[in-house]
């Protein structure tokens, strides 16, 4: 029998989100060539230095632009309340039979997505006062070097496991991304409450 689908995320939802995960890579791979020693091949993957750092810094600003369009996109889902706990979500991750109560996001994909938000707004603006360099003092300029480095460090720990999640680690997850689908037997086995309200 034919499985019944249906729509998560709209065509729109999904461009907006394939442009910031783009641009993530491409702003990963330059700012870790121009950042450290044992990165330096990446530059030449890039044209070299300078061509890296222009490329970092107008994607940057996609990045920075496709934060808030996501973030305003699934808004009013980040912000439900619901009856998910983080245990339950931990739980539902090691228990595969146990399902937490979820609406359209679970408690940790709202966590990931409030954490996801601030740290593009801290990533953008500390990424500015680093391409301008003279319009802040010495002292509060150094405190951006720091910002920009610990909050990609953050970042790219809790992106690996969006990653995981979106794909390997949650079967079904990945066709979102390419259809804006899931199977009603997805929706209700993760997102049990969005399927009897919502879908
Ligand atoms: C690197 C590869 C990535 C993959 C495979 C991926 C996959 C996905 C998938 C499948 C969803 C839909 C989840 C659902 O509807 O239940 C999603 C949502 C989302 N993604 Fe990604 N994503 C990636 C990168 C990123 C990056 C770089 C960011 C931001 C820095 C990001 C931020 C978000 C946000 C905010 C959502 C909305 C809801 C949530 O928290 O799950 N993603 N992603």
């Amino acid at each position: 029998m034919a499985e019944i689908l249906v729509k998560r995320a709209s065509p729109i939802q999904r461009l907006s989100h394939w442009i910031h995960m783009v641009s993530f890579i491409i702003l990963a791979l330059t700012g870790l060539g121009l950042y450290a020693r044992s990165f330096f091949g990446l530059t030449g993957l890039f044209g070299g230095v300078d061509m890296s750092r222009t490329i970092h810094h107008y994607t940057g600003i996609v990045f920075f632009a496709t934060t808030f369009i996501i973030f305003f996109q699934w808004a009013q889902a980040i912000t439900a309340r619901g009856e998910d706990s983080l245990v339950d979500v931990v739980r539902s991750y090691l228990d595969h039979d146990f399902h937490a109560p979820a609406g359209k996001l679970n408690f940790g994909q709202k966590m990931f997505a409030w954490f996801a938000f601030f740290g593009g707004l801290v990533m953008g603006l500390t990424g500015f006062a680093m391409w301008f360099p003279f319009v802040l003092g010495r002292g509060l300029q150094q405190w951006m070097y720091f910002l920009h480095n610990a909050f990609f460090v953050g970042l790219m720990l809790f992106i690996l496991v969006h990653l995981y999640l979106g794909t390997f680690g949650n079967p079904g997850s990945w066709r979102i991304m390419v259809s804006g689908t899931v199977t009603k037997a997805w929706a209700k086995a993760h997102h049990p409450k969005w399927d009897a309200e919502e879908v």
